[in-house]
């Protein structure tokens, strides 16, 4: 039930007229997609992307489509929604529901394989006293469904602090990005939602500098260290979508370089996943500067199957 909910946003209502959802090639085109920049408002795009801190209404006009409010923090903050209200009927279908992170087409950011699906949606109908949830990333999304006109919910969005931030979803055009597995075995990415740039400013990854602080050797950037059977490595790739199991990597990197200076790999897919995976046993840490590849003459590196 629960994952029907989520797939039928790629399938039905809203999805067929978004830019984020287009079946097939899953183009992704934030810029020509509706921003909103107030504060206090009603929601009335059934695809609403980016919104500021603030308090939204939605009340249903009596349509049953599958809609979906985008939120995307800074990626050292974490996004809170507080449902003030709720009055969604039941019986009529109406569903509510807060991801942990987002959907589009069917996958999800954080892919599953990275952050299992257990916890990370929540679904409710009927009244609702107030209740708050919080991202473990900077992504969250609130999907609905309300087909009795009149329904509707009251939401308070907050971007807070993350201490610990692990999964990375970026909409900037350019930036500069740091991965850390604050010692622990878990699995953290960055991914764009457009075609990027990626160049890598700092690396240490599957390198033990416990023993000897600060005098750990320099290796510099290696390469293939997945192959080469390494617990710690950072994959470099793209895909269409967002689920990590698909996808095409580059390479995957790991050693210790303080100034790498390698060439940029351009990353010529719908959208571009740094993913860096930690086995615990090292403190692992990886510095990027994304950017948007807009001039369509950049040589790529790497070029999705399906074209843009
Ligand atoms: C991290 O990714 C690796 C390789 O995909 C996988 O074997 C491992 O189970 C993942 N670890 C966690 C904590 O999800």
């Amino acid at each position: 039930m629960l994952f029907t909910f989520l797939m039928a946003v790629g399938l039905l209502g809203c999805a067929q007229t978004s830019p984020l959802s287009k079946s097939g090639g899953q183009k992704v085109d934030l810029s020509t997609s509706i921003r909103a920049k107030r504060n206090s408002r009603i929601i009335e795009e059934c695809m609403l992307v980016g919104l500021e801190e603030g308090t939204y209404f939605y009340k249903s006009r009596g349509t049953g489509d599958v809609c979906g409010v985008y939120l995307l923090s800074q990626p050292d903050q974490a996004v809170q929604v507080t449902f003030d209200y709720l009055d969604v009927d039941c019986e009529a279908d109406g569903l509510v529901s807060f991801v942990d992170g987002w959907e589009l087409g069917g996958e999800l950011f954080p892919s599953e394989v990275d952050a299992p699906l257990e916890g990370r949606v929540h679904e409710f109908c009927g009244r609702l006293k107030t209740k708050t949830f919080t991202s473990s990333g900077n992504a969250a999304l609130i999907q609905y469904r309300v087909p009795s006109r009149g329904d509707g919910f009251r939401i308070t969005v907050r971007y807070v602090r993350n201490p610990a931030p692990c999964n990375i979803l970026v909409d900037d055009v350019k930036g500069v990005y740091t991965l850390r597995n604050h010692g622990r075995r878990t699995n953290c990415s960055i991914t764009t939602i457009f075609p990027a740039s990626v160049s890598i400013i700092q690396l240490a990854v599957g390198v033990n500098g416990g023993a000897v602080p600060n005098r750990a050797i320099e290796t510099g950037v290696l390469s293939r260290c997945e192959k080469r059977g390494s617990l710690d490595y950072v994959q470099l790739g793209g895909g269409q979508g967002l689920d990590v199991t698909k996808l095409e990597v580059e390479d995957s990197v790991c050693g210790l370089d303080s100034n790498p200076r390698m060439p940029p790999s351009h990353i010529l897919c719908g959208m571009t996943t740094v993913r860096m995976v930690s086995s615990g046993l090292t403190d692992n840490s990886i510095t990027l500067a994304i950017s948007q590849i807009t001039d369509l003459d950049v040589m790529p590196t790497l070029m999705c199957e399906v074209p843009l």
